[in-house]
């Protein structure tokens, strides 16, 4: 656990960052990936690599489009939901791509997508709920975002889609069942972000604060170790 109660959870910070960034991990009780509620060592230290935006990565419903709109502002960045410029383009909902094109269609488009903002800074990048799981966008996002997932459990994620049917994969009888078996599926993939950050207890407004708190003292960080370390911590 983080000693000075920052709250980070986990950073891509670069090794020349302050010591204690250096050691940050995965924080919280996030069902299913810490069993028991416990604090530990899941989180990883990223290679030191150089990034200019954030990418909001996380299943359906936890929030990323709403939190990254609110970032977007508190940073002055740029806010782009991949699903929107998707449907935007394609002049459709994602669910006639599903059901017109099939899934992998709309897998391609994201990809294309993903590639544009490889070279543009000021960016607030939220992801559709399935577009880490492909490595290659996972590998074009490391190149210029710092990656945050939203987590939250799937009791939680049910509450907030059961009421909205524009979501393909979650048109089945036992959409809960399956917002379970998906997430356990995608763990892994989500677990690749440098930053886990749990959103069952927060509010949208919340996680946009910590999230910017964070890019700022990893920045910080990275510039000048020593007003890092004397930054005051969230
Ligand atoms: C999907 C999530 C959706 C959208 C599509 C597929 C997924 O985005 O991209 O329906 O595979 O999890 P949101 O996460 O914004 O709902």
């Amino acid at each position: 656990m983080c000693a000075r109660a920052c709250g980070l959870v986990g950073s891509a910070t670069s090794p020349e960052g302050a010591a204690h960034h250096r050691t940050l991990r995965w924080t919280g009780t996030i069902p299913g990936f810490q069993p028991g509620g416990r604090t530990g060592s899941l989180g990883r230290v990223q290679p030191p690599r150089q990034y200019h935006n954030i990418a909001l990565v996380g299943f359906m419903g936890v929030g990323k489009s709403t939190v990254g709109q609110i970032l977007a502002g508190l940073l002055g960045f740029e806010f782009i939901d991949t699903d929107r410029v998707i449907e935007t383009r394609e002049g459709r909902r994602i669910s006639d791509i599903f059901a017109n094109e099939g899934e992998p269609f709309f897998r391609d488009l994201e990809t294309n997508l993903i590639r544009e903002y490889e070279t543009r800074p000021g960016l607030i990048v939220s992801t559709g709920g399935g577009l880490i799981v492909r490595p290659e966008n996972l590998a074009s996002l490391r190149k210029h975002c710092l990656i945050v997932c939203l987590w939250a459990s799937p009791a939680v994620i049910f509450e907030r889609v059961r009421h909205q049917g524009h979501r393909p994969l979650l048109q089945t009888p036992d959409p809960l069942s399956r917002i379970t078996g998906l997430l356990e599926q995608r763990k892994p993939a989500y677990q690749q972000a440098d930053i886990l950050v749990g959103v069952d207890f927060r509010s949208p407004q919340e996680t946009a604060q910590y999230i910017a708190n964070s890019f700022r003292l990893l920045h910080q960080a990275r510039k000048s170790p020593q007003a890092a370390a004397a930054e005051p911590r969230h």
